[in-house]
């Protein structure tokens, strides 16, 4: 159907298909590591609103301008061709897909970190997972993870792991190495097949895990912090950071949902398939805060702890609780999953662009992305070490005390993300031929003009605004 499905292979062979692997894509580390955290951070219930609006009012119409664009690529199943492909059948300019090709490189720059951060998780999954199978085997009860252990043996399990480059260095191949043998096989025998067994798995393990911490744990006190908002604690940089999350959060410009789309059959209709992405992708946000709040608040635990939320404060909480070696393990296990069917997205973006632009195979192009990507995440890793003092844009000041991996983190999210959302939603909303996209879309009479308008107007103006005070807080 297209080039980067060359070799006799199809897209997906249907749209539950399609719909998991969009799902796969969108749900990962941003739904169960930066999303809670963020909330945390920013006070619970005021932070989640404005990110659910910026879901609703941007996002979710972005991730159909998105897939739209990547089917209506004639062919290409890479972001700048398929961009380029839709401004030549609109009669504008082809320098439109200079923002397909922000998404690809910002796909290459994520993958690179956030293969790091899985590298932890699996770090987490092997140590509970040894706990888990210790007690098992030893008869003893399932008390937690490192039973009978002080407190700071837990709390340093992540400082081990940060002491130690070369076991981060080895996680984080381990890990590529993981999402490569995955999409080297292809899409339709590598990416589907992973995310037909993960997602499903990874879903079971949510709702247990929510439902066994709604009956240990505080669970109304988790409701409260999500659900009720405090305005006065919603900073400009609180609304940056939730527009922010929410591209992060839906694989928005990052070339993973162009690329997607472009393996869509025409049958598919492609509004609702956006509307399940977006569903999916927030209700697993939420459900996620719902999983981890009641354990950190009956554990004592700090809310707002930051990105040690996860690795440092729940596996205390893990050694105390009934089960918790079993609760431990299975929650590291599904973060894994969650972030290998994200990291696969990532990598398919600029595997599939390499494709087409140098005509090889997928194979070699795969292992040539991943190995790049691999190389710029040893420089985040020596960033906790030798490099601990290099700042890549230390004369700006939103990056003037960040780290390697946080930089990279934070360009990509702050700027990169935004940017490329902003050009496509100028592009699809003013310059790309209007039947073309009607007919893509599906939508009709009022939808559409809603969705357009959304689009044309709301998009480029919310997220100029909020790139401008982001990147220059000052300015406020
Ligand atoms: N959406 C993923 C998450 O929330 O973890 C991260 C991600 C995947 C970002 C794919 C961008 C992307 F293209």
């Amino acid at each position: 159907m297209v080039a980067a499905t060359q070799g006799g292979e199809q897209g997906w062979s249907s749209r539950t298909a399609f719909v998991l692997a969009a799902i796969g894509a969108a749900v990962g580390l941003g739904n169960i590591w930066r999303f809670p955290t963020l909330a945390g951070e920013n006070g619970g219930g005021a932070f989640v609103f404005v990110y659910v609006v910026c879901v609703i009012l941007i996002g979710l119409p972005m991730v159909l301008v998105e897939i739209m664009l990547g089917r209506a690529g004639g062919g290409h199943a890479n972001a700048i061709g398929s961009v380029a492909d839709v401004a030549e059948q609109s009669k504008v300019s082809r320098k439109w897909s200079i923002f397909g090709g922000c998404e690809v490189l910002a796909a290459f720059l994520i993958l690179s970190f956030y293969s790091v951060v899985a590298g932890w998780v699996l770090n987490f999954v092997f140590i509970s997972g040894a706990d888990f199978f210790g007690s098992l085997f030893s008869g003893a009860p399932l008390a937690g993870a490192h039973v009978g252990e002080p407190q700071e043996a837990v709390t340093g399990l992540m400082g081990e792991l940060f002491a130690s480059p070369w076991r981060m260095l080895l996680l984080h191949a381990l890990f590529m190495a993981t999402t490569l043998g995955i999409v080297a096989v292809g899409v339709h025998d590598g990416i589907e097949k992973a995310a037909s067994w993960l997602m499903p798995s990874f879903f079971v393990l949510l709702v247990l895990i929510t439902i066994y911490g709604a009956f240990t744990g505080d669970f109304a006190r988790a409701l409260a912090f999500l659900f009720t908002p405090d305005f006065s604690r919603l900073s400009p940089t609180a609304i940056n950071e939730a527009l922010g999350q929410a591209f992060f959060s839906l694989s928005l410009g990052s070339a993973a949902l162009i690329t997607y789309g472009s393996y869509v059959g025409s049958d598919v209709k492609l509004a609702p398939t956006a509307g399940m992405i977006a569903a999916a992708d927030t209700g697993v946000a939420i459900l996620a805060g719902l999983m981890i709040f009641p354990i950190v608040f009956t554990a004592g635990l700090d809310p707002s702890a930051g990105p040690a939320l996860i690795f440092q404060s729940l596996p205390i909480a893990f050694q105390t609780m009934p089960a918790g070696a079993l609760i431990g393990f299975a929650f590291f296990l599904l973060i894994f999953f969650a972030a290998l069917t994200s990291s696969i997205s990532l990598l398919e973006g600029p595997v599939a662009w390499t494709i087409d632009t140098f005509g090889i195979a997928r194979r070699p192009a795969a292992v040539i992305v991943a190995l790049a990507s691999f190389v710029v995440g040893v420089a985040c890793i020596l960033g906790y070490g030798a490099w601990s003092d290099v700042r890549l844009l230390g004369f700006w000041a939103i990056f003037a005390e960040t780290d390697i991996l946080d930089t990279i983190d934070g360009f990509t999210g702050k700027v990169m993300l935004p940017l490329a959302g902003l050009g496509l939603s100028i592009f699809a909303g003013w310059r790309a031929d209007r039947r073309l996209i009607e007919a893509q879309t599906g939508l009709t009479g009022g939808a559409f003009l809603l969705w357009r308008g959304l689009v044309a107007w709301l998009a480029p103006f919310a997220v100029f605004l909020i790139l401008i005070f982001g990147l220059f807080p000052w300015l406020l």
